[in-house]
Parts: C-alpha cells; structure tokens; sequence
C-alpha cells in the first residue's frame, strides 16, 4: 500500500518550475503552485493584482551570506527592499497580510538599523506595522562576542493593507496545560481574599473559568528550534515558522506567496495545509531543491492520506474489519469484562488469602493494609485474566476461520481449529503466548498431532495435512519446526505471522487493537471503580481480622494460610472500638459513625 502510494506520486513528472517570461498574469496555472525562477521584482510585476492572501519570506539578508546567494549592503537595504515592497503591497489582497522574517546585521559593533528604517519606508509606502513576533530560536548556537551574547531570535513584522484583515486565532491554540492552576497557587491568601472580596470584580471567577478551560491563545514569542534537517540551503527556516503564519491567516485553497523562496519551505507548508503555493527564486539550484521539496511533500500527504483512507475502509459497514471489529467487541471484550464483574463479585478475602504467598508480600515489605488487599486482589484478578482472555481472544481466530474458510472448532486432542484452504488441510493448536510449553508438553502436543493426523486420514481426508501450532503474540524466528517422524513435524506461528496465517492479512494482528482499545475504555472505568470498592470492603474485613494495634499482623496472617489444622479467626474490631470509647466488651449496639462524629 505504502509503496504503491509512492510510486503514484514520485511517478509525477509535473514541471513545478516556471521560467519568467512564461508566466502570465490571465492565467493562474503559469503562476499558481509554481516555482518562478528569477528576481523576485520582475516576477512579481508579472502576477495579478490583490490575487495573494499571505506574503511569508526571508529575504536575503543585508550582505550577510555573499558567498551563498550574494547580498545588499546595509546601506543600500532598505532601497533594494523597498520596490519590491511596493510590488508585494500591489500583489496582496487587501484583507491579506504581509509576514517579513528579518534580522538586522550587526555592522562595525552596533546594529544597522537598516531594519527599522525598512519599517517606516513602508509605513510610507502605506503598510501598517501590526505587529512584531518574535521567532525565539530554541537551539541557536552558544557562543561568545565582546559586546553582546549568543543571538538566539529573530523579528517576523507582520504589516497590512488595511486595518481589517483575515485572522483565525482559534486555528493557533495552545493547550493550557497546567498554567492556569500554578497561577492559581501562586497567588498569595491576601489575593485570594482581596479577590473574594470583591465579588463584582469577575477576576476570581475569570480565574475558575481558565482552570475549566483546556486550550489558550498562543503569544507572539514562537519557540521554534532553527532547521537542522535542510542540509542544502544555508538559511532555510524551520517548517513550523511559515506554517504557524498560515494557519493564522489563510484558508483552504487560499494563495501563499514566498518571494525569496529558497529551499521553499513556505511553499512546502502552504501545500501540506491545502493552500496554493507561488515561491519565487533567483537561484536555479534553489529553485530545483524547493521543487524536489515540494514533490516529497506531496508524496508524504499522499501517503497519509491513503493511510486515513485505509483506516475509515476499516471502518465500512459490511468489511471484514467491521465485522471482525464487531466480533471482537461483542465475543471478546464484553464476556471477558462479564466475567472480570462476575469474579470481583464474587471474591472473598478469605479465599483470595488463602491462594496467595503470604511471604511473597511480606518479601515486597507490604505493611499498609489497604496496599496488601489491593496487591493480592490484583494479582488474584490477572492470574486468572490472562486464561479468560486468552481463551476469548481464541474463540476470535477460530470465527475468523470458519468466515472466511469454514474453520470449525476441533474435538481432537491438543488441536483447537480445523480447517481447509488452498487444497491443503490445517490442524492448530492455540496459545496465547510462545512460552507456553515445557518439553513435556511440546512432545505430547507433537503425539497428539500424529495422532490427529492419522485419524484424519482414516476418515478419508486426502490432503496435505499441516500440524500448527499458533501463538497469538510474540515472535518465533523459526517457524519450520521438523521431526524425524513427518507426522510430528508442525509450524510455530506467532504474532504477526499467526494473524496472517489465519486471516491472509498481515496487517490483522495491529488492526486488532483498535476495537480491544475502543471498548476497553468504555467498560474500565466501571470496573476500576467497582474494583475500588471492593478493595476498601476487603481491607475493612482484612483489618478486623489481620491487623493488631494498626499494623498487619504477619504471624496471624501465616497462621491462617499455613497451619496445620482448622485455625479459628476472631475479628479485632470489637475491642478496639471498645478500647477507643472505653466502653464494655459487652456492648450490644454497634457503634455508629454518625454518632461518633457529631461533636455537638
Ligand atoms: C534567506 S533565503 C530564504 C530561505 C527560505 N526561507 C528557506 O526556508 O529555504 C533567501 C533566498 O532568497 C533568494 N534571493 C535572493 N535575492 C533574490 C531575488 N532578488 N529574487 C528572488 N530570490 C532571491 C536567495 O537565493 C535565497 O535562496
């Protein structure tokens, strides 16, 4: 599936760069989704007016990478910069918005300030100077100079046409995480009850609100680690940069524009996020590595979408899937949370103890009542879990089997499933994991397919008869597993390999875990509390009977599991209530909590 995607869209032969003198402006397809290969002042003159919704650049910067891709001076920087601004303020929308990632150089031990004189010539120009964000790069490189520290963030001007442009704020939010409650400890008791105080203010109650709140509005400091992946251009910015910006302020199948394209990492963004994409470059080799760039991302989207599609076919009524979704549901999770019910409710301490290593617990320096119930009651539940599901989880293989070949379910000794396919005929033998067996037990499985097998053919069964035996998790390198007697030889299946053996498809044994998951999480919550209040019951009854001046008495609890003899077991809750309310041992009432609690 995977490598059929990629050949589809690798195969395209789609020319993604464009020669200057072949764009024209009537027509969006030499233009749209194009790398325009040249100076961006030209290019631009040849696009249609108010036809981009968003610029995002990084234009070379003032004379710092001559060697690379040549460079302005400083001084000439904000001139070379300013006509092309002024094509870009033509080429943008009015709603749209203009995002300029710049730093200035430092020149002759100070800052030039070619960056700020660019702000007011385009303030000029007619641009608004919305806003400054700033691009803190997380892994900027350490470093020391005289007379400042390590550079570590950079400027992105955001300017408009107009003061009403497009903004979604919702498509940026952050969750919250734990901010609004560490702010809510944070503030001092005389906060909090100046806060409560003023009972008009609203501010304690904004505060209740942002605790109940799970996403929050980002602020203008970007934390974004610099590009360490794009080997092949000397100052690509990261991808999260240019798409941040997009979904901030663009729309589906809206027009993007990065006239200093380079590497096209904006391009890049705008395609994954469905926009259109117009990158400029005056570099060949450039312009070459964006369209490459831009090829491998559409191959990617292309591959997870086939991966979503592939997913919801798994989910179309009347699919194998779904009726194994169903199954798995319906056969598997429910009689197994059935039973995981029906053996919490039935538990008694008494029994569970007396089924439980004592020493084991003590050994694990146990000594809180409740941590041992909970210990033994866990340990107790998953023993048996491990069976039930198992055999649940087998009733599963066997109904995948008789779907789809006309498996059945064997009498015979050791094997578990029979069924035909392709001519030749399979007997299994099902366990959960690979570690199941002894080499006792392995021989005796190995009879009892002889055994099988020489029945099967007295019954007039022509066939190839293969013996397998099947492992529903974990890994067996090999398989083949021969014996001197043919009628002993078997394969060992697991994992993976079982699932396909059983289904032809390799991916059954991870699709599985989607219905197990789904269920799981609807019926668990029932079960943990349930099991929680069989828990406190259970220590309740432990602690009248294994616990003495509040501490588990070990030698009582040995005494019950291990004596010879019948020992008798006295409940120590009496006397110690009494020893509490210096009452009588002969007490006829129990005592009442309520009582004992209301202190008037
Ligand atoms: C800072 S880099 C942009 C890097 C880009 N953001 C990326 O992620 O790869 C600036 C690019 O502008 C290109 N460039 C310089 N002058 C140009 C011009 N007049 N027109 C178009 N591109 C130009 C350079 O070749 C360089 O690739």
């Amino acid at each position: 599936m995977v490598e059929a995607a990629l050949d589809i869209t690798l195969g395209s032969e789609e020319n993604l760069i464009q020669e200057l003198d072949l764009v024209d402006q009537d027509n969006p397809q030499s233009w749209k989704n194009k790398l325009i290969l040249g100076d961006c002042l030209e290019a631009l003159q040849k696009l249609p007016s108010a036809s981009v919704d968003l610029i995002i650049t990084s234009p070379p910067y003032a004379d710092s990478r001559k060697k690379t891709y040549g460079g302005i001076s400083p001084d000439e920087y904000t001139d070379w910069f300013l006509i092309r601004a002024s094509e870009l303020k033509r080429v943008l929308k009015p709603e749209g918005s203009f995002i300029l990632n710049i730093k200035e150089k430092v020149v002759d031990g100070q800052r030039h300030p070619y960056v700020l004189n660019l702000i007011l010539g385009m303030q000029k120009q007619g641009w608004l100077w919305t806003e400054e964000y700033i691009w803190h790069k997380k892994n900027s490189y350490p470093g020391k100079w005289s007379n400042r520290f390590r550079d570590s963030w950079e400027r992105c001007l955001h300017f408009n046409k107009q003061k009403k442009f497009k903004m979604y704020q919702e498509s940026v939010m952050v969750p919250m995480g734990d901010w609004a409650k560490s702010r809510l400890k944070k503030l001092s008791e005389t906060d909090r009850r100046r806060d409560n105080s003023k009972v008009d203010s609203g501010f304690g109650k904004n505060i209740s609100n942002w605790l109940e709140r799970k996403m929050a509005y980002p602020t203008n400091v970007l934390h974004l680690a610099t590009e360490c992946g794009n080997k092949n251009h000397s100052a690509a910015f990261p991808k999260n940069l240019p798409s941040w910006f997009i979904k901030l302020f663009t729309n589906l199948d809206d027009v993007v524009l990065d006239p200093f394209a380079g590497s096209g990492t904006s391009c890049v963004a705008a395609k994954e996020l469905g926009r259109n994409y117009v990158g400029i470059e005056i570099k060949r080799e450039y312009c070459q590595l964006a369209e490459l760039n831009i090829k491998t991302a559409v191959a990617n989207t292309q591959l997870v979408k086939n991966s979503n599609q592939y997913h919801e076919e798994l989910n179309v009524v009347g699919s194998d899937y779904k009726i194994y979704h169903n199954y798995l549901i319906q056969y598997v999770l429910t009689p197994f949370y059935d039973k995981r019910f029906e053996k919490l409710s039935k538990l008694k301490l008494k029994d569970v103890l007396k089924r439980k290593n004592p020493y084991l617990f003590k050994a694990k320096n146990i000594e809180r009542a409740q941590d041992f119930v909970d210990s033994i009651i866990t340990s107790f539940l998953s023993s048996q879990e491990e069976t039930i599901f198992g055999n649940l989880l087998e009733g599963f293989a066997i109904h995948i089997s008789e779907t789809l070949y006309g498996g059945f379910k064997s009498k015979l000794n050791s094997i578990d499933l029979e069924f035909k396919r392709n001519d030749n005929y399979y007997i299994v033998g099902i366990k959960s994991g690979t570690n199941w067996g002894n080499s006792d037990q392995i021989s005796k499985m190995k009879d009892n397919f002889k055994k099988a097998r020489q029945f099967l053919r007295k019954q007039g069964i022509t066939s190839n008869i293969f013996a397998v035996n099947g492992c529903m998790y974990g890994k067996d390198s090999n398989p083949f597993k021969q014996d001197i007697d043919s009628d002993k030889t078997y394969f060992k299946y697991a994992g993976q390999e079982f699932w396909e053996f059983i289904s032809e498809d390799p991916n059954l044994y991870q699709e599985m875990i989607v219905p197990i998951g789904e269920e799981a999480k609807k019926k668990d919550e029932l079960f943990k509390s349930t099991l929680d209040a069989k828990i406190n019951e259970m220590t309740f009854e432990f602690m009248q009977f294994f616990t003495s001046n509040g501490r588990i008495d070990w030698i009582k609890l040995v005494d019950y599991v291990s004596k010879k003899g019948d020992v008798k077991l006295e409940a120590v809750t009496q006397q110690l209530t009494l020893e509490l309310e210096g009452r009588d041992s002969d007490l006829e009432e129990p005592l009442d909590l309520a009582d004992a609690l209301d202190f008037e």
